[in-house]
């Protein structure tokens, strides 16, 4: 992708990752984009670079318009790889003895991933630099999504190079939010679901923080996805509302299943909390990607999971979305677990212990069929998924 002018002598000179399906456990079915920034003034800075596998498309894009030796500064605001991994080829392309600027933390995660000796300058959160006529502010956001993540803040054009913050996995030609619209809104949940979503006691604070401060955005521009220039306050009400967890009426029933007879229960609970009017999605574990279901978790209120018994533990795919949920700490649920076994059947206890350990609330005992659900099981889990949506709407 060419570079593209996003203000007057700035410039998106990042790449689109057309074909990645799957970052680090999340199916990026749209790809992504590595953005990277360079702002001409007096001096010349660099934020972020890509990662390593598009270094020489992003020196071409940054030498299509300038000579790269001339960038007098480059900025790292997070050092995982998809932003810093070309570091090293950029660096030495430009001069390695050209000043890197990053958070404390930045030194020393940055540290730990290059081995050559790098002319490292750790900022302090609000320290400025100027460009000439512009200038650089650069605010720690630790955890956002790194230890070592700040925010870069270009104060005379109210621009803000928000890292991961506020970017969505989609690779694309549109590069603002008013040419794509709100079709981008849904893999921005996706992306916050699965990325941000343990940090989001943080991102109250943060944004709490830039009310009080009386930072204004005119643009945000993240590393991955659109830039929000239209109107950068819609990402930022999303992110407080997505924040809060304040879940709507809604049921998911995630399971998987040997020989249908899980699948038969799920549906049968569906069944029962839709009869009640609330909103349910059953879903098979092996039909939906976890980071699928994950964008399903924000908003929904009860998480029923079911799966049989193998071996006398979990169905695989089962230990897995409860593995990757639990990382991600979603708050304010409700759970229930159910399951078909043949003779010993722990899957219903181990799920349960589980969604005790994400501090659910666990609103029944959990259900289990021996084989195959005959008509009373079928019945009884009808009643569960009425039961579930009482606990939802009272
Ligand atoms: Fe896009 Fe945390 O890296």
């Amino acid at each position: 992708m060419k570079p593209v002018e996003i203000a007057k002598g700035i410039f998106d000179v990042g790449v689109n990752d057309w074909n990645i399906r799957d970052f680090h456990g999340y199916s990026t079915q749209s790809g992504t984009s590595y953005n990277a920034f360079l702002i001409i003034d007096e001096k010349i800075a660099l934020i972020d670079t890509v990662k390593s596998d598009f270094s020489d498309q992003l020196i071409a894009n940054i030498s299509s318009i300038i000579d790269p030796k001339k960038i007098d500064y480059v900025v790292s605001n997070h050092t995982e790889m998809d932003h810093s991994g070309g570091l090293p080829r950029v660096m030495h392309k430009i001069g390695e003895d050209k000043p890197l600027i990053c958070s404390k933390m930045g030194f020393k995660n940055l540290s730990r991933h290059f081995p050559q000796k790098l002319n490292y300058r750790a900022v302090e959160n609000g320290e400025e630099l100027s460009l000439g006529s512009r200038t650089l502010t650069f605010l720690e956001t630790r955890m956002l999504h790194w230890p070592d993540s700040m925010f870069t803040y270009l104060k005379e054009d109210k621009i803000l190079f928000s890292s991961d913050a506020f970017g969505q996995h989609y690779a694309g030609f549109e590069k603002f939010d008013d040419i794509i619209g709100n079709a981008i809104m849904p893999h921005a949940k996706k992306y916050f679901a699965n990325i941000l979503l343990l940090y989001s006691p943080l991102i109250l604070k943060l944004v709490e923080t830039v009310t009080r401060l009386g930072l204004e955005f005119k643009m945000i521009c993240p590393d991955h996805g659109v830039i929000w220039r239209k109107d950068p306050g819609k990402i930022i009400n999303a992110y407080v509302e997505w924040s809060k967890q304040e879940p709507g009426k809604k049921a998911l029933v995630i399971y998987d299943t040997m020989w249908h007879s899980t699948e038969i229960m799920a549906d049968a609970i569906a069944s029962g909390i839709s009869e009640k009017g609330v909103e349910v999605k059953p879903m098979h574990l092996r039909k939906w990607h976890r980071s699928d279901v994950m964008t399903e978790v924000l908003d929904a209120k009860a998480i029923i999971v079911g799966s049989p018994t193998l071996n006398n533990g979990l169905f695989p795919t089962v230990s897995d979305f409860l593995t990757y949920m639990k990382g991600l700490k979603p708050l304010n649920k409700i759970g229930a677990a159910f399951g078909s076994y043949g003779w010993s059947g722990e899957s219903v206890k181990l799920i349960t212990q589980s969604l005790e350990e994400m501090k659910f609330d666990v609103v029944d005992p959990g259900f289990k069929i021996q084989y195959v659900p005959d008509k009373e099981g079928i019945d009884a889990c009808y009643r569960l998924g009425k039961k579930i949506a009482d606990a939802i709407t009272r």
